[in-house]
């Protein structure tokens, strides 16, 4: 796909695609106005308050008409580029033919066609399936059905993982810093740390245990599982009678290569949680795969079969986009593309890393890497790398991240509070933009080598900025 903006506007007689096209300039002020401010500060912040106005493919175009190239996807949300013409053309196709929708006495072909293609590509016996609007909404189901059929309270998660922001999945989060202040959260949500599979069976031990839930590679930092950690965890738990959940909301569909990562490993989950990437780039949806027997327990009787719904879980234009992305992958052989792109790209660091110190690791599979980088040795870049920490834990990898976006027109993000970049691009990327990630990550990399270079100096200032402001606050 090239990187031209699309100069087709569509209009409409309501007038709403216009307007939003005259009001492009104020979108940041509506935001800070009636959305969220404190981000939209961040943007402003780091500089990527840009007027983006289109995107197209690995593209995201600004109103001056400057590419950049998306290595983050809205985080995997847009696995097939943006705006994929083929899924429009599926969606239009889909409108125009006037379905029934949101009729809950009526299930569409396409919910049950999205189901079975889902099931086909996963180990047997996965074949029961909830869609959901959000991928936090198909943890919760999980969470839920699990409780259902085996009748046991607990719900087992691991450190530094993540699985939606609700209230449900909130309380299997492994990190505290999004819990503060929303708690009492769910209770009989424990954590252990992920690798640890004597601590996984000391939780096990009492049968008290409904499922275990696990990321195969941590989106956090980008963590995958320890070898055979995976293997071992789900017999145990088919060992002690609690289900098995994997959880590739952000993994699946073809992020490292396969269509679930659970296929690097052989695993055989009790349940599997999709997500993101079934959007298409277009659409709101999840699905929460399990078995029929224990889909049944849960929810399987004539007076409990409505209990587990929502408004929108398999509305058509969202089974429509997930059918469509599915066809693609297959079509356009993604799983291979994210596969030989992604060797590349790990090469290709591989070769950075010996020569820039401050890549201390770089981790991940397919199109899903983590590069975490570490601190400098030189005294001055150290002082500097100290004050960045003291300021903020999540702020040290904008000094590759703004710089990459700003100079090089590249988007990447800042995994949290670490020091991570994690790098999310199109299952499409070609080999051509993989290399132009590197030569400006390398070019990057070269200026904050040297401690007085302007990459330091705007990080530096950022984190002066908020210690100055955490003081203030700190006196009032
Ligand atoms: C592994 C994993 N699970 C669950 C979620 C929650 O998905 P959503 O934001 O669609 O609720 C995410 C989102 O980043 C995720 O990465």
């Amino acid at each position: 796909m090239n990187a031209e903006p699309n100069p087709v506007h569509a209009v409409d007689s309501l007038g709403v695609v216009a307007d939003a096209a005259a009001r492009a300039g104020e979108a940041l002020d509506l935001a800070a106005r009636h959305l969220d401010p404190s981000l939209v500060d961040v943007l402003r912040i780091v500089g990527f308050d840009e007027e983006y106005v289109s995107a197209q493919g690995s593209y995201l175009f600004d109103v001056d008409g400057r590419a950049y190239l998306d290595f983050h996807t809205g985080e995997g949300f847009a696995s097939l580029g943006h705006n994929h013409p083929d899924v429009r053309e599926v969606l239009c196709a889909t409108l125009a033919a006037d379905l029934i929708d949101g009729v809950q006495i009526h299930y569409s072909p396409l919910a049950g066609m999205l189901a079975e293609a889902l099931s086909e590509r996963l180990p047997p016996g996965l074949d029961a399936v909830f869609f959901a609007s959000t991928g936090a909404e198909a943890v919760d189901s999980a969470m839920k059905f699990a409780r259902a059929a085996t009748r046991r309270p607990r719900l087992i998660s691991c450190d530094s993982s993540f699985h939606g922001v609700t209230l449900g999945p909130l309380s299997l989060v492994g990190d505290d810093f999004f819990k503060e202040g929303f708690g009492p959260l769910l209770p009989g949500c424990d954590r252990v740390p992920f690798g640890d599979l004597a601590r996984l069976e000391a939780e096990l031990r009492d049968k008290d245990v409904a499922a275990f839930i696990v990321e195969p590679i941590q989106g956090r930092m980008v963590t995958p599982a320890p070898a055979d950690y995976l293997q071992s965890a789900q017999a145990l738990c088919r060992h002690y009678g609690t289900l098995f959940v994997i959880d590739e909301i952000q993994t699946g569909l073809g992020r490292t290569g396969k269509w679930f990562a659970l296929e690097h490993w052989g695993l055989e989950p009790d349940f599997v949680l999709v997500g993101k990437a079934l959007s298409g780039g277009y659409m709101p949806v999840a699905a929460m795969v399990t078995r029929r027997e224990i889909y049944d327990k849960a929810v399987g009787t004539l007076e409990r079969c409505y209990v587990h719904q929502s408004t929108y879980g398999r509305n058509r234009l969202s089974m429509a986009a997930g059918l469509a992305t599915l066809r693609i992958i297959e079509r356009d052989s993604l799983l291979e593309r994210a596969a030989s792109v992604g060797t590349l790209l790990f090469d290709g660091l591989a070769a950075l890393q010996q020569r820039y110190e401050m890549i201390k690791e770089v981790r991940g599979r397919g199109l899903m890497i983590g590069i975490e980088l570490g601190a400098p040795k030189s005294r001055v870049a150290r002082m500097n790398w100290r004050l960045i920490h003291m300021a903020s834990e999540g702020l040290f990898p904008q000094l590759i991240v703004i710089p990459l976006h700003r100079d090089h027109g590249v988007i990447t993000m800042a995994a949290g509070k670490n020091d991570v970049i994690k790098l999310l691009p199109p299952l499409t990327l070609s080999e051509a933009e993989a290399q132009t990630f590197l030569d400006a990550f390398d070019a990057v990399l070269a200026d904050c080598h040297g401690a007085a270079r302007k990459n330091w100096s705007v990080v530096r200032d950022i984190a002066t900025a908020t210690l100055t402001r955490r003081a203030r606050a700190g006196f009032r």
